[in-house]
């Protein structure tokens, strides 16, 4: 077990960094969450770790940061819809660009050790990157969510040349897992399940057979753990290197749930990026991070968590 550590959890409330929060708790390390409650749930924050219902644009947040002055922040909150940074760029810059910025000036001035942020491995490198996507491969990012993440990074290295603080970017996968929000229009796992829980016809975007690489939460967290102990500066690409097809989730799911509703499709959505995938080989020779969790083992646990929370 490493040194217990003041740690500072961004979007703690929400799908990711609350099962990052309850590890770090129960890992021994004194937590506070920091989330606005946009789109995250109270009672996603683990019990022992203190909470604050601010916005991380706020002084507030500034002010926390500077009198508890955390060794290490997380920081997981975001605004994290590509169709609403593409509809409306000024507000995703606000939360995703200022709200971090603000984190991180009060960060320097705190002397905080080391920033852990959730970058996007996803959004990041253009449609036109070679596949799986290296890290060294050239970041494009098409949407201005992944615009704001890339500078968000580059901002990381600014408070790093500036301020000596170790940034850690982790540019994650499609994330899927318990607790994940299906009411948006990302996170494709949680809206087939929500749509078969409530007897309902998911519906598949064009033919299905665009691929994504879907990463299971907890390998998440497992990655968010070695960051933590990881001694230089980095950025790796958090995701299983394997492609799956919408249309095999779909099939997958429809099993697990136990659903007689087959695949139905629906227009193809404008602009859908066809393939998606990572490399994350820096990841397993420096973090020493590897993916555990099959997506069939993934899809169950997710299944059953669902099931569970909606009480069947
Ligand atoms: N889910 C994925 O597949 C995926 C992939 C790549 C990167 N990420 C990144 O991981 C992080 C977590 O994503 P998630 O899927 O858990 O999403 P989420 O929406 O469940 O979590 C984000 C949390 O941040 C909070 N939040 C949003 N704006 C805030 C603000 N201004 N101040 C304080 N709190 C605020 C929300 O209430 C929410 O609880 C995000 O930064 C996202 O961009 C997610």
């Amino acid at each position: 077990m490493t040194e217990p550590k003041r740690i500072l959890v961004t979007g703690g409330a929400g799908f990711i960094a609350s099962h990052v929060a309850d590890q770090l708790v129960a890992a021994g390390h004194d937590v506070a969450v920091v989330d606005n409650l946009s789109m995250g749930k109270r009672e996603y924050v683990p019990a022992a770790a203190q909470f604050y219902p601010y916005d991380i644009k706020s002084p507030e947040t500034a002010e926390l940061i500077r009198g508890w002055r955390p060794q290490v922040i997380v920081h997981h909150a975001a605004q994290m819809s590509v169709q609403v940074s593409v509809q409306d760029p000024i507000f995703d810059a606000r939360e995703n660009i200022l709200g971090s910025l603000n984190l991180l000036q009060a960060a320097a001035e705190a002397k905080v050790e080391k920033v852990i942020f959730a970058s996007t491995g996803g959004a990041i490198y253009g449609d036109d990157a070679p596949l799986p996507a290296r890290e060294t491969d050239r970041a494009r990012p098409e949407a201005p969510y992944g615009i704001a993440k890339l500078a968000v990074e580059h901002y990381l290295h600014f408070y790093q040349r500036e301020h000596g603080i170790i940034p850690i970017a982790l540019r994650y996968a499609n994330v899927y897992g318990p607790r994940q929000n299906g009411m948006g229009e990302a996170g494709v796992v949680a809206i087939f399940i929500d749509k078969f829980l409530a007897g309902q016809q998911p519906r598949i975007n064009g033919d299905g057979l665009q691929t994504r690489d879907f990463v299971f939460v907890g390998d998440i967290v497992a990655a968010n753990l070695l960051a933590l102990t990881y001694p230089q500066a980095g950025t790796f690409n958090i995701g299983t290197g394997q492609e799956t097809d919408i249309l095999t989730v779909y099939l997958k799911l429809q099993e697990l749930m136990g659903s007689p509703l087959g695949p139905v499709h629906g227009p193809a959505k404008p602009g859908e990026q066809r393939r998606s995938v990572l490399d994350s080989t820096l990841a397993r020779t420096e973090l020493g991070w590897q993916p555990r969790v099959s997506l069939a083992q993934g899809l169950a646990q997710t299944a059953a968590a669902f099931r569970e929370a909606a009480g069947r």
